[in-house]
């Protein structure tokens, strides 16, 4: 079945669409990915999404994004299969993550209650009336209300793609946030470890907005980050939040490593190159330390199999070969999983696990008390 997967991730930058050709069910499913395409966020979409992400109000707002984003994601799609020659209907399948504006995957005390909760926005009914295509969304919740965190949901597809007889793996995606699965040398699906590392490439992406007023929104292929000098004592101050030294399961987001936490070393006085190399090396000292503390105890593992836009920065990648020698750094792209697509391939297997009414949150990677069929549906046009 050819199924399409719409991702939008932390970093707001933009509508990743990933259109696949499954084959088989379960761990034997097979996956041939045809077209992947990245769709910016319109500037005043992205300026919105930032100013209502992780705020209290804002109701207006948030309606209206969510038929906004609904529309955008639909013609994401279809210029996916327009620029790749993919007739739309031809597609059986969609399965849309939507962009998280709020998650709190642990309880809270709330009017008088315990409540976890999450909130992606961009409406599946408008994805599946204007493409005709009957449309899974909204994952993360069901996981929940079986008492998970709602994440990380990746971990099923990381499993199903890479998972390996002979060596121990860890697919690391480097998004806004950067999170990694650990899947042992034959092991079975409960045996995954899976969390995030703390930042991707949030903090960076921040700075360089303010390093050139604007004008650029990420530091491409790191190469602000080669000409600044990391500050260690700054490095060092970071690495010692207790994020990094709490065991797994645990999560990490916007709340984090947003706004308040780039204002705070922009108030340092410390030159903004510099800066950027010490987020970059943050970023990789984090991932490393959390593959040395947590991962190489629980199991050994030989390759590092990197994805996400992060994947692009030579420096990150260069330290990561540095501070893990005895890994083998690849991509996704060697496994023929596009690094820019890696979620939202993920997402359009997600939907067919879905769809053959298959549970696919990894209990021991969310939480959750069991396997539960992920999504809500929004119906194919008749
Ligand atoms: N050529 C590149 N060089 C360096 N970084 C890049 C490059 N392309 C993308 N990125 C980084 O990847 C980010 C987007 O990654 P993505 O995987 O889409 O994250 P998310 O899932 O959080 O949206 C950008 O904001 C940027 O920081
Ligand atoms: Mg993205």
């Amino acid at each position: 079945m050819r199924v399409a997967g719409i991702m939008s991730g932390t970093s707001l930058d933009g509508i990743d669409v990933a259109i696949v050709e499954i084959t088989g069910t379960k761990f034997s499913r097979r996956v041939e990915v045809l077209a992947v395409r990245t769709t910016e966020y319109p500037r005043l979409v992205r300026e919105a999404l930032f100013a209502i992400s992780n705020t209290i109000t804002h109701t207006a707002s948030v309606s209206r994004l969510n038929f906004l984003l609904g529309e955008l994601y639909a013609d994401a799609f279809l210029a996916t299969c327009s620029e790749n020659g993919i007739d739309p209907k031809s597609v059986g399948l969609i399965g849309m993550h939507g962009q998280t504006i709020f998650h709190e995957g642990d309880p809270v005390e709330y009017l008088g209650h315990r409540v976890a909760s999450t909130l992606q926005i961009g409406e599946a009914a408008v994805v599946a009336e204007r493409t005709g295509i009957l449309t899974v969304s909204n994952f993360r919740e069901r996981d929940m209300a079986a008492g998970g965190r709602g994440a990380p949901l990746v971990p099923y597809v990381d499993y199903l793609l890479f998972r390996d007889n002979k060596v121990g793996r860890v697919a690391l995606n480097i998004g806004g946030i950067a999170n990694l699965t650990a899947i042992p040398a034959r092991s079975r699906p409960e045996h995954v470890m899976a969390f995030d590392t703390g930042p991707g490439n949030m903090v960076m992406d921040a700075l360089v907005g303010q390093f050139t007023d604007g004008k650029q929104r990420y530091d491409r292929a790191g190469r602000i980050a080669a000409k600044g000098n990391v500050h260690e004592r700054l490095l060092l101050s970071m690495l010692s939040d207790s994020y990094y030294s709490k065991a797994p399961p645990k999560t990490a987001g916007r709340e984090q490593y947003g706004q308040e936490f780039v204002s705070g070393l922009m108030a340092t006085g410390i030159p903004v190159a510099d800066l950027i190399a010490t987020a970059t090396e943050l970023t990789a000292r984090t991932i490393a330390l959390a593959i040395q503390r947590f991962v190489e105890p629980y199991t050994s593992v030989r390759d590092l199999i990197a994805s996400g836009g992060g994947a692009h920065n030579d420096v990150l990648m260069a330290r990561l070969g540095e501070l893990l020698p005895q890994m083998e750094v690849t991509t996704s792209a060697d496994f023929g999983i596009d690094v820019d697509g890696k979620e939202a391939i993920a997402f359009a297997v997600l939907a067919h696990a879905s769809g053959c009414g298959e549970g696919a949150n990894v209990p021991s990677a969310t939480g959750a008390r069991r396997a539960a069929v992920l999504g809500k549906v929004s119906a194919a046009t008749r």
